[in-house]
């Protein structure tokens, strides 16, 4: 919409778009009826006309047309000022206003007085006076290269040499950015869970909440959503990857769409999981108590069969894939007259527990009470609760075959007739059984096979409906116990994460998972338990940003505190609910050491307090300058950059290393290349050696180097300005 447009009353802006879309719509329909008749008159003018019209029409956006909102900006409270940042002007300490959203630039920094001189973005007259540096924040366009780093913020290992799990403290556009160049194709799994834009304060958009009567809310999200989506894109193995991401019924519609545009190579399937079963209710609505997953499948990527269809359709032990059909018919039109021999009486001996025999088809005619039963045994027949006649699913011959075989059984045979349940293996099964696709380890007392047939993958269903996937109590009850008196809204159930990833990553032990809106950090925990059940090596990478909840940001600020304070940043997401969490996870022990209280459940049962023999380590995203720091401080900002590259596992070289070169156990880097000879040696001598750095302005240097490098070992090459390697213009965002 144009400038103009835009400026005009709210009324008048929907009826501009209302009016744009009609006419657009008239004209589509009135030049095909056209060109309908141009072919009846004549054919050839018809189908010229009609071909120059495809191929214009396929220039105009059809699906989904939102405002790009550009750029999108991030304040970064805790990077400290410079000379030539942007930055804006905060309101003075225990305002809860807004404050000034205009753009300055830093054109002086006067450190005797701690103030700056500013100058309006794009309006270089219009100056203002002094400002305190105290009262700026750094805003970064994200139109604006970025030099990120890492610092480590802390760790917890118990997990020997196994790679580490990673949780990024930062702005995920920012920190995706980076690991373009860290992990570019190697991630197998993104598991995201956004904010859901429900109009209630849940996220921010150039640093402001985006609320329910925001006209842009809706396109503001999807403008969001795409810039991240596009660079997670980067970070899939086109080959063989999975991108899931969770949403409700407030933008499933529009991220439907963002995602058949945005990735029209790949399959998307979605999902409805119950998450509250209970439901919530809304007046005049169906009660809620769903969710939606979406599925986007890259290259070769399928769905791994389970034992589990995922509708939490009851399931004896050991019976896993096995479905035992009900023989009563159920629908409408199977009352006993519609069929003439599938009303008849099964005999159950109540004292050996199993079916006795099965009677003959009984006429319309001819009432129930007249058969006759075998002795100590009682009847039952097709009988639905209120008495009405219908049919069993299969005649007497076909049931009596099944049950010699141990296909057919009864439930609660003590019960008496009018509850006792007859079941059969649906010709499916009996076929996988017969093939010896399915294995059965014995029968029972009746018997029917039991026990623990070798289990059966089947196709999980498109309705997920498991106890264990409640947000509540597998979600904010699980992490209570983790982290008790930490409050986070609406983390997801640890073992609805856990199976949604298990269809994707069972097969790949070694697998590489991103959340990039990690909130709580269930992702990560969900990777941890997998690992656990099959000895895997899988790593996840977290990043969430460190906002605080909005009520809690109106208290902190009426304290007369601000983001980047430090008692505002220690409460913040990042810092006092993932990183506690995730390490709560491992060690066994809550924040205040306590063993966690509780279990495990479902697909691995254990004591929450054993703990997880896993590593992980705390990152905060940070942006460097590339002027004004010194060769070290640049290097120890992007020496996690250069460790995650190589697989985050064993050490990490923190230092320039003063012997020139430096041979961790999964890379090397040279920085002076006359000490080639030493470094080459000991490179050859490391296992496990993955990738080289080496530092220099000199290709040809470089390529020759490369060329004497062990087999698959990957050479890299590094500017002698090592910000320069990690500097991230931006290509679209304008
Ligand atoms: C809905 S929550 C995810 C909850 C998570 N699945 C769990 O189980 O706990 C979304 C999270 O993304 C974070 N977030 C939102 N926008 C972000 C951004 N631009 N960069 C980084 N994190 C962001 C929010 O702070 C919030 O914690």
């Amino acid at each position: 919409m144009c400038r103009s447009i835009r400026r005009r009353p709210l009324q008048f802006q929907k009826e501009y778009a209302t009016l744009k879309k009609h006419i657009y719509g008239e004209l589509m329909s009135r030049l095909t009826d056209l060109i309908a008749k141009a072919k009846a008159n004549d054919p050839q003018l018809g189908a010229d006309v009609e071909r120059e019209f495809r191929a214009l029409s396929s220039r105009l956006s059809f699906g989904l047309n939102f405002e790009r909102h550009r750029p999108e900006a991030v304040e970064l409270p805790q990077r400290p000022v410079r000379r030539g940042d942007k930055v804006r002007v905060l309101p003075p300490r225990g305002s809860p206003a807004k404050g000034d959203q205009r753009l300055w630039q830093v054109k002086a920094i006067r450190k005797a007085k701690k103030t700056v001189d500013l100058e309006l973005l794009d309006q270089p007259k219009a100056e203002m006076p002094s400002v305190s540096l105290d009262d700026l924040v750094v805003v970064a366009e994200f139109r604006d290269t970025i030099y990120p780093g890492l610092v480590s913020t802390g760790k917890v290992s118990r997990g020997g040499d196994k790679p580490w799990h990673t949780v990024i403290n930062g702005e995920n556009y920012h920190a995706l950015k980076a690991a373009t160049w860290t992990h570019r194709g190697k991630v197998d799994a993104i598991y995201i869970d956004p904010p859901y834009n429900t109009g209630a304060k849940d996220w921010k958009y150039n640093n402001d909440y985006v609320e329910g009567e925001d006209l842009y809310r809706h396109s503001k999200w999807l403008a969001m959503m795409e810039r991240r989506l596009l660079l997670a894109k980067e970070l899939l193995n086109p080959a063989d990857s999975v991108l899931i991401v969770s949403i409700d019924e407030k933008e499933y519609l529009r991220l439907g769409l963002l995602l058949e545009q945005g990735f029209p190579e790949a399959r998307i399937q979605m999902v409805s999981s119950v998450i509250k079963p209970e439901g919530t209710n809304r007046m005049g609505e169906f009660s809620r108590t769903n969710e939606y997953l979406y599925f986007v499948l890259f290259g070769t990527a399928r769905v791994t069969p389970t034992s589990d269809d995922m509708t939490g359709r009851e399931q004896a032990d050991g019976e896993q894939g096995v479905e035992w059909r009900n023989l009563r018919r159920r629908e409408n039109t199977s009352i006993r007259t519609a069929r003439p021999n599938q009303f008849y009486a099964v005999f159950i001996d109540p004292e050996k527990g199993s079916i006795h025999s099965v009677g003959e088809a009984l006429a319309p005619d001819v009432d129930k009470v007249s058969v006759v039963i075998p002795d100590g045994c009682y009847a039952v027949f097709p009988v639905k609760p209120d008495d009405t006649e219908m049919l069993w699913g299969l005649t007497p011959d076909a049931l009596r075959k099944l049950l010699k075989q141990g296909f057919a059984r009864v439930r609660r045979p003590e019960s008496g007739p009018s509850k006792a349940v007859i079941q059969y293996l649906a010709s499916g099964t009996v076929k996988a059984i017969l093939s010896g696709a399915v294995k059965i380890s014995g029968r029972d007392p009746q018997g029917a096979i039991q026990g623990a047939f070798d289990r059966v993958a089947v196709m999980p269903k498109t309705t997920w409906n498991k106890g264990s996937h409640n947000a509540q109590t597998a979600g904010t009850l699980l992490l209570t116990a983790l982290i008790p008196n930490r409050r986070f809204p609406f983390p997801k159930s640890l073992y609805a994460v856990e199976d949604a990833l298990r269809f994707f990553v069972a097969n790949k032990p070694k697998a590489i998972v991103c959340d990039f809106f990690s909130g709580s950090g269930t992702t990560a925990h969900a990777v941890m338990r997998l690992n656990k059940q099959d000895g895997g090596r899988r790593q996840c990478i977290s990043v969430t940003n460190n906002e605080v909840a909005a009520d809690e940001q109106k208290a902190l600020r009426e304290k007369g505190l601000r983001p980047g304070d430090t008692e505002w940043e220690r409460l913040g997401i990042c810092d006092y609910i993932t990183k506690p969490r995730v390490q709560a996870a491992i060690t066994g022990k809550t924040p205040d050491g306590q063993p966690i209280k509780g279990d495990y459940k479902f697909t691995d049962e254990f004591p929450m307090s054993d703990g997880f023999e896993e590593n992980a380590e705390f990152f905060t995203l940070t942006y460097e300058t590339p002027l004004a720091v010194n060769y070290q401080t640049a290097f120890a900002r992007i020496a996690p950059l250069l460790w995650l590259r190589a697989g985050s596992v064993g050490r990490r070289i923190e230092k320039l290393p003063a012997a020139g070169w430096d041979v961790a156990d999964a890379y090397g880097l040279l920085v002076e290349l006359d000490k080639a000879a030493d470094f080459l040696k000991a490179a050859r001598k490391a296992e496990a050696l993955r990738i080289t750095y080496i530092v220099t302005d000199d290709d040809r240097r470089f390529q020759a180097l490369a060329r004497r490098l062990p087999d698959g070992v990957e050479a890299i090459r590094l500017y002698e300005s090592y910000l320069t390697n990690f500097a991230f213009a931006n290509g679209d965002d304008t």
